[in-house]
């Protein structure tokens, strides 16, 4: 590419939803496509960046220059964010990751009962991906998002400082033109004493300005 704005820079983006098994056949996931962290990717990719994706299961292709490493649950988005831990310059979490899994899987398919309307599913807790990745002792410059549906600011900024960020992207998710499998997005972009407005508009435009916040932060902060 052109511009060279992050070359020898490795970013690393989880992108899409994770999927919690309950049993061989049913999962529990959510709305989330893929497409603004793939977005975000290939923004990157046109920065000079070496660019990571973590993928939880979409039907979205990359280009062949960037890495794609694709899981399911997770725990599996986990493990594969903190080994790659040591190549990381700046992380950014976009994966719409479940916060609770099921307690047991059943390695059998579950049969609909007869003597009984209802069951209960137990769920436990997920590890926080972000929040791990930037309490590590090399932490790489942090990126989350802020899915929200009502008190967006607060909440963002409650994230921000909770997960040790330095930057947030609040994503109010309760508008149905933007947000979760949407074309189209907008966000307020949060560091600690600064805020940015991207307006409503294509994903991959939101990216592009998206990542040109985020250089320019690294920047500054390197
Ligand atoms: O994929 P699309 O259809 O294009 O939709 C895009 C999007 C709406 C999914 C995206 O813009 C977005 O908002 N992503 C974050 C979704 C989310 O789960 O947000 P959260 O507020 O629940 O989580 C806060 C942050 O912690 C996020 O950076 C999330 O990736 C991270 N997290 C959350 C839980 C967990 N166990 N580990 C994490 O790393």
């Amino acid at each position: 590419p052109k511009d060279q704005t992050l070359a020898d820079v490795n970013v690393v983006i989880t992108a899409g939803p994770t999927q919690e098994a309950i049993d061989p056949v049913r999962y529990i996931s959510n709305h989330s496509s893929g497409k603004m962290g793939f977005s975000l990717a290939n923004a990157a990719l046109n920065m000079g960046a070496t660019v990571t994706v973590i993928a939880g299961p979409v039907n979205l292709t990359l280009p062949p220059e960037i890495n794609r490493i694709d899981v399911k649950s997770a725990r599996d988005m986990h493990q594969v964010a903190l080994a790659s831990l040591a190549t990381t310059d700046i992380f950014i979490a976009c994966a719409a990751v479940a916060d609770y899994r099921t307690e047991n899987v059943h390695t059998e398919k579950m049969k609909k009962q007869t003597d009984t309307d209802s069951i209960t599913l137990t769920l436990v807790k997920n590890p926080d991906i972000i929040a791990d990745v930037a309490s590590a002792s090399d932490r790489p410059f942090c990126v989350g998002f802020a899915a929200e549906t009502n008190d967006v600011e607060a909440y963002a900024k409650g994230k921000l400082e909770r997960k040790n960020l330095d930057l947030i992207a609040a994503n109010d998710v309760s508008v149905g033109t933007q947000g979760f499998n949407s074309d189209n997005n907008a966000l307020t972009v949060f560091a600690k004493n600064k805020r940015f407005d991207i307006g409503l508009t294509s994903k991959k435009e939101v990216a592009k300005q998206l990542l040109t916040i985020i250089a320019k932060e690294y920047q500054q902060h390197s």
